[in-house]
């Protein structure tokens, strides 16, 4: 497949003259010293205003017939009132404020808020319920809590004491103030103080609070303006929630760092809608997942064709592997090449990205930032040679690497190892393999994690709601391969004594799990079986048999097994 590079002179390689030449040098994009507070909200939204650049658009909200746009001024107003709010109810520097809105601009102003008084925000998707609830804001000590009425029933308040503030609000779209602006200064923090939590699924546990701190600013000003080329002139789209890390770090704080503009989509996933977005705001950067590439590209081509798009210039991608015939699709629909990126919750920016003046090879994520080191570890943590498959490792730190795991050091250290004469290196969790150019392959997650249409489950998470259902025993949880989304979520699970398995059981238990956990992580295919395999010395759950039962592949030494055999009772209507 010939895939031209970007007809554009890119801001990378106009950097290079300048002498930007790696991540670290992304802090000569920043207004740091000469009395400038330290906070990342300062870059973000006070420094254009303080550069007269206030009357430009900082983003564009439109969902249905609702087309709402907020200039850096109004941003920096609204982030002000809030600010303002914050502090009158005694929110403090470290304290943890949560926002869960759905994605309206206000949610933009809340989070920016919290941040700007030194607190640490914790962004929660709205696709949540009390279970998923319940294990963020009780694990971070959330003092306060921004939320719609709509939203407000879901939590689970009697079970937080440490929530002091309920804030609900009854109007999600306020008028933007207009009166003389009084800035409220952004108080002036440590790089390393904390800024924003991002919980974060493992295979086994709770999910992992992850905590960035105010330097990150750093690496999400330079990859916004080099992986993602953003430009003042540009109009951007980030498809993501705050709530996820894709959501705040490329949706708010790299675009308008770099003082672009951003289109806020309300609403759900719709073909002919997202395209039509795409022309009514004129997008010219658009970063969005494999699945929903996926999504668009099974709308077929008359869905396409009833719409300009010639107005993105550039493409990329995050959160899953971006299969070759994505790329070819999306060169064919338009005109432009998908550009891969790889980081995660952790790692807190892009690590291995595609800049858009290089070569892509399809299949593979792209090459290391300038100024980032990748190695391929074998079992013992030891680099394996070129084109063999190991773990993908980082060496650390870098600016945008997290601070900590919240309240669980043991966590965070457990990310680390000495590599011997390399050094300090962060561990990924992915395997993956490099060819002889280092370009970055992607082959899989090597833990149970599951990642459907760009997040990550957790098996452990969804298995301890399905058992929490009365008709449910025991659960076993696996990814199961997906055209489109990558993986789709799959139960197993075993019946208690006196419930007759049948179909109509099998769904309540999915409505079950999707309305106390998360809507994106419920199981679209649940199997009530008489038995899960367990090893017979400790009696676990087998998911390594569950997926060779999934897949047709062989089970393997079943010797040491209880109930290796699969018996289907009742499966869940498609
Ligand atoms: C996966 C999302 C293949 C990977 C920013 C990683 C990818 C996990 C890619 C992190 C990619 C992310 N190709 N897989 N380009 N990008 N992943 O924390 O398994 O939600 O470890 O962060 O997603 O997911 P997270």
């Amino acid at each position: 497949m010939s895939l031209p590079r970007a007809d554009f002179l890119t801001n990378f390689e106009e950097d290079q003259g300048q002498g930007l030449r790696t991540v670290e040098d992304g802090y000569r994009l920043l207004d740091l010293g000469n009395g400038h507070p330290y906070n990342i909200v300062h870059q973000t939204v006070d420094r254009h205003v303080k550069r007269g650049l206030g009357s430009r658009i900082a983003l564009r909200y439109l969902d249905g017939s609702r087309d709402e746009s907020w200039s850096f001024d109004q941003l920096a107003r609204r982030t002000d009132d809030w600010a303002r709010f914050y502090r009158s109810r005694g929110i403090g520097k470290g304290e943890r404020i949560f926002v869960f809105l759905p994605r309206v601009p206000e949610i933009y102003a809340a989070i920016l808020g919290a941040i700007k008084i030194g607190a640490i925000v914790g962004p929660l998707f709205e696709g949540f319920y009390e279970d998923a609830l319940r294990d963020r804001l009780a694990d971070s000590g959330a003092r306060l809590l921004v939320t719609s009425p709509e939203l407000v029933s879901r939590v689970p308040l009697r079970e937080l004491p440490d929530l002091a503030t309920v804030h609900v609000i009854e109007d999600l779209f306020p008028s933007v103030p207009n009166h003389p602006y009084d800035p409220e200064p952004a108080l002036s923090m440590e790089p390393d103080d904390g800024y924003i939590i991002h919980y974060t699924s493992g295979s086994t546990g709770k999910p992992k609070g992850i905590l960035h701190a105010h330097r990150a600013m750093i690496q999400l000003a330079i990859t916004g303006r080099w992986v993602l080329d953003l430009r003042p002139r540009d109009v951007y789209w980030c498809t993501a929630h705050p709530g996820w890390v894709t959501g705040s770090q490329y949706g708010i704080f790299a675009p308008w760092i770099n003082g672009t503009p951003c289109l806020i989509n309300g609403g759900r996933f719709d073909a002919a809608t997202w395209y039509r977005y795409i022309d009514t705001a004129g997008v010219t950067v658009w970063y969005a997942t494999p699945t929903a590439f996926r999504m668009l590209m099974a709308a077929g081509t008359q869905t396409r064709s009833a719409h300009s798009l010639a107005s993105l210039r550039h493409l990329l991608s995050v959160g899953e592997p971006l299969n070759p015939e994505v790329i070819s699709w999306g060169l064919q629909t338009f005109g432009v090449r998908i550009h891969d990126t790889w980081w995660m919750t952790e790692t807190g920016a892009q690590l291995i990205v595609n800049l858009p003046h290089r070569e892509i090879r399809p299949g593979s994520m792209g090459l290391p930032l300038p100024g980032i080191d990748v190695e391929i570890l074998d079992a013992d943590n030891r680099p394996v040679p070129t084109g063999q498959s190991g773990q993908l490792a980082v060496k650390a730190p870098w600016p945008s690497l997290m601070k900590t795991v919240w309240n669980n050091p043991e966590k965070f250290l457990a990310y680390f190892t000495q590599v011997p004469g390399l050094g300090k290196f962060y561990l990924s969790g992915d395997t993956a393999r490099k060819d002889a150019d280092g370009y970055v392959y992607f082959l899989g997650r090597g833990d149970d994690v599951i990642v459907s249409a760009g997040e990550k489950v957790s098996p452990f998470e969804v298995e301890s709601t399905l058992v929490s259902h009365p008709a449910v025993a025991e659960a076993g949880v696996i990814g199961k391969p997906d055209g489109v989304r990558g993986n789709i979520v799959k139960a197993f699970v075993v019946l208690r004594e006196g419930f007759p398995a049948g179909e109509e059981l099998a769904r309540d238990i999915q409505l079950y799990v999707k309305t106390r956990l998360s809507a994106h992580a419920w199981p679209r295919e649940l199997e009530i079986v008489a038995a899960l395999p367990k090893t017979r010395a400790s009696g676990k759950i087998m998911r390594r048999v569950l997926k060779a039962w999934e897949t047709g592949s062989p089970i393997g030494d079943a010797t040491t097994l209880d109930n290796p055999e699969r018996v289907t009772l009742a499966l869940s209507p498609a």
